[in-house]
């Protein structure tokens, strides 16, 4: 034990662009296994590489799904800021009015689709029409998804099924066709799903959603097996748990308690905005990110973490 502490505090040295550790001497298999003669070479300590420049999306395509109006909207809108074109695959009619603008504005290629993700020919002839017009995608970000505000009791079959069908399953399928898409292209991606602070079993007040929660669970579930068996394709994969963010779906939905946790309860002390949700939207899906795989990103204003503490006096 005295030999096997003392291996642990000897000197490490370093020399310029590298960190050698010392051999130990110490005879435990592991441990001599550790500490073997190692180089842990430092790869471009300080790049040259400006910064601002590796959060470009230039030259890369990006489908969205459920980009017709909310987050999915702003996120599309955040990569045609960055120079990337969008393919949007949503189940509305149209787009938002400002989607028309985005191609002539930031001089990107912007097509869109009606599509559901629960139909098989739906997703996949949407799937194969927007790689024809766009000439192939470079990742994807998954945001459709629809939610049930009830007590579990009164939760009705035709509903929660949608709500997997939608939220679970539309997520996996257009991972799967988009994956499919990558491989063949054989220049990796980045897959960014949405899942939820209602995917992380907090205790904050998401009771009545629990059909919504199970799905979210499963869009975060996906994310881990995806990212390690993507990998070696050069395929990332992460997703992003919003807390409550101003977007159509929740404008409808009246939720005083949550309300109440986001407003006052939350560290940052006000509910979401999607601006809050784009910068890191947009790092996933450029090189700024590429050592980032198998991650779910929080955005919560920190509620996830706890309540603050003048919340807490108060109560
Ligand atoms: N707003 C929030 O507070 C919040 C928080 C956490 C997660 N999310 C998730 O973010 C995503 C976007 O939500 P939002 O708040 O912008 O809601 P939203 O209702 O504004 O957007 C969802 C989009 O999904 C589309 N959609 C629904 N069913 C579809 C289908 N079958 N096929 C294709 N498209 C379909 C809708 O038409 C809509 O454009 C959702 O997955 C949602 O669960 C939202």
């Amino acid at each position: 034990m005295s030999l096997f502490l003392k291996s642990f505090a000897r000197p490490v040295c370093s020399r310029a662009g590298s960190i050698y550790v010392r051999n130990s001497s110490v005879q435990s298999n592991v441990v001599s296994r550790t500490f073997a003669t190692t180089k842990i070479r430092q790869v471009d300590p300080y790049s040259d590489v400006k910064v601002t420049d590796r959060f470009s999306l230039k030259g890369k395509t990006i489908l969205v799904t459920g980009g017709a109006r909310g987050l999915g909207f702003a996120m599309s809108k955040a990569i045609a800021q960055l120079g990337g074109n969008i393919a949007i695959l949503d189940s509305l009619p149209e787009p938002v009015e400002e989607f028309h603008t985005l191609a002539d504005k930031h001089n990107i290629t912007a097509v869109y689709e009606q599509t559901d993700v629960t139909s098989q020919s739906s997703l996949e002839s949407a799937f194969a029409s927007v790689v024809k017009q766009t000439g192939g995608l470079n990742g994807c970000i998954t945001a459709a998804g629809i939610a049930l505000d009830a007590p579990f009791l009164e939760q009705p079959w035709d509903i929660c099924q949608k709500i997997l069908a939608v939220n679970v399953m539309g997520t996996f399928w257009t991972a799967k066709l988009v994956a499919q898409h990558l491989i063949e292209r054989k220049q990796g991606g980045s897959m960014v799903f949405i899942a939820s602070v209602a995917a992380q079993g907090l205790k904050v007040p998401l009771q009545t959603l629990a059909i919504y929660n199970m799905s979210k669970a499963g869009v975060k579930g996906l994310v881990g097996p995806l990212a390690v068996e993507l990998g070696e394709a050069g395929i990332r994969v992460n997703s992003i748990s919003p807390g409550v963010i101003a977007s159509p779906m929740t404008d409808g939905m009246i939720w005083p308690a949550l309300d109440d946790m986001f407003n006052n309860a939350a560290p940052m002390k006000r509910k979401g905005r999607p601006s809050d949700l784009t910068p890191t939207a947009t790092f996933l899906l450029s090189d700024a990110s590429e050592y980032t795989t198998g991650a779910d990103f929080l955005i919560t204003g920190g509620l996830h973490a706890g309540v603050s503490p003048s919340w807490l006096n108060k109560t």
